[in-house]
């Protein structure tokens, strides 16, 4: 890694200061900044973290100006059409693309930790009909760290690969269990001879009053949408991830799966639907987009945008031929909502106001689409996202505990607060 160095003079003083910027292996250069509070006594302020390097990581990489998307290098196109979600959770995890011994190993150790405590399945019942399926996941999930604290030292190894071999195997068991609990329906046990997705499928969509066979093409979508969403470097929930890990908790404590919740994250594709259906019809774009870029209205485009691409989201361009396919697949060639969402995409993308601000379809504009096709109830959209995404948050949880320089995440604060002042007894307040 080669150096570059930048100087920083102080305008009232003339005090220098050299700041050293570091090149990654892509994207641009990186100032460390760290010298520059003991040199100047002063902090950097970056709220929404928006010109901040947080971590080192060989993970994923992002190009937003070009539309780029690589995991471990390889760009995602590829690995869209030629990995399976496991083979691309191990790459995150293990920085090559296994061998096939490796993914028969791998493969075998997922399928064969799906089962979750009997006991954790009683939690479900803690919870109304009616909660939101993504705070019982949430809830489920952390305290896992309950089953598996004795059997977990962040400083072993191997420890930390069991562990990331079990969240990956259970998470889909968690999140199928919340989907059963909401519906009323019976628990439906993981099976050990269906691969990641047909088992995912089988777990949400069986009843025991009749058989169900998986349909390979919505195994197939399914692949596709957690491949897609499987990491995206330090978005808010894995930097939330990296941020809890870093103080040493408990690994399943920190899988932050309620930081992936809200409507600006992994809540987008849920937000998607609504908005859809709001709309309505085709004849009432304008006037919604005209809500949208009212500068008194506090109205979004919801799936366009985006903090890093300022181009086309590669993954939106992989879900919407995704999307024709499935629905052809389905006989739901003329499915109103995608028909909706490919005039509101071709009438925003020639839109001033979004040209001008460099707002395209994100990852979740089709997303929702392909779910609901599927089958997928709503409020289930962004667990399914959060089932993807663990792929990444293990990788840069399992990252950043490998590396000997952790140190826990602290950042500093520009305190607008009041000056020290003495405290007035009760009886002397006005
Ligand atoms: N609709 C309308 N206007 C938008 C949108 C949108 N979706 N997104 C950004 N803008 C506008 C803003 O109003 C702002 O305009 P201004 O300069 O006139 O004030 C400008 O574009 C810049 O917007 P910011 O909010 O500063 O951009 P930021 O990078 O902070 O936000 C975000 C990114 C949160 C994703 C935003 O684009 C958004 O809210 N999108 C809709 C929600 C969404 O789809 N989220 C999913 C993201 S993908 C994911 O997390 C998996």
């Amino acid at each position: 890694m080669s150096s570059k160095k930048y100087e920083l003079v102080n305008a009232e003083t003339g005090k220098k200061s050299v700041l050293e910027a570091r090149s990654g292996s892509l994207g641009p250069d990186c100032i460390s900044v760290a010298s520059l509070t003991r040199d100047h006594g002063v902090f950097t302020f970056d709220p929404g973290f928006m010109a901040t390097a947080a971590c080192e990581s060989k993970i994923t990489y992002i190009d937003g100006d070009a539309g780029v998307l690589l995991y471990r290098g390889y760009p995602i196109e590829q690995i869209a059409t030629k990995s399976t979600f496991l083979e691309t959770a191990y790459l995150l995890i293990n920085g090559e693309l296994p061998t096939p011994g490796q993914l028969e190993q791998f493969d075998h150790s997922i399928r064969y930790h799906t089962m979750i405590n009997e006991t954790l399945l009683r939690f479900f019942n803690g919870f109304h009909y009616d909660a939101h399926p993504m705070a019982m996941v949430s809830a489920v999930v952390s305290s896992m760290a309950a089953f598996y604290h004795d059997s977990m030292d962040n400083d072993n190894p191997r420890h930390r690969e069991i562990f990331a071999h079990r969240i990956l195997a259970k998470i889909p068991t968690v999140s199928a269990a919340a989907y059963k609990h909401m519906l009323g329906q019976p628990f439906v046990y993981p099976r050990n001879d269906m691969d990641y997705c047909a088992n995912m499928l089988h777990m949400f969509f069986a009843v025991p009053a009749e058989d169900y066979v998986v349909d390979p093409i919505a195994a197939q979508a399914l692949e596709l949408l957690l491949i897609l969403h499987a990491d995206h470097e330090q978005n808010a929930s894995t930097s939330t991830v990296r941020l809890a890990g870093s103080t040493g908790t408990n690994p399943y404590a920190a899988i932050c799966v309620s930081a992936l919740w809200g409507p600006a994250h992994g809540g987008a594709n849920e937000a998607v639907l609504e908005m859809l259906e709001d709309i309505g019809t085709v004849d009432n774009i304008q006037k919604f987009l005209g809500r949208v870029k009212d500068k008194d209205g506090n109205t979004r485009l919801m799936g366009f945008g985006h903090r890093v691409y300022k181009n086309f989201d590669p993954r939106a361009k992989i879900i919407r031929e995704m999307c024709h396919k499935l629905l052809a697949r389905l006989g739901q060639t003329d499915n109103p909502l995608f028909e909706l969402a490919l005039r509101l995409e071709e009438i925003a993308l020639k839109d001033e106001y979004f040209i001008a601000r460099k707002l395209y379809p994100n990852v979740d504009f089709y997303s929702g689409v392909i779910y609901s096709a599927l089958g997928v109830p709503r409020s289930m959209f962004t667990v399914m996202f959060a089932i993807a995404r663990t792929a990444g948050w293990v990788a840069h949880w399992l990252e950043m505990n490998g590396d000997p320089a952790m140190k826990i995440g602290r950042p500093r604060q520009l305190y607008t607060g009041p000056k020290q002042r003495d405290y007035v007894e009760v009886d002397k307040r006005a």
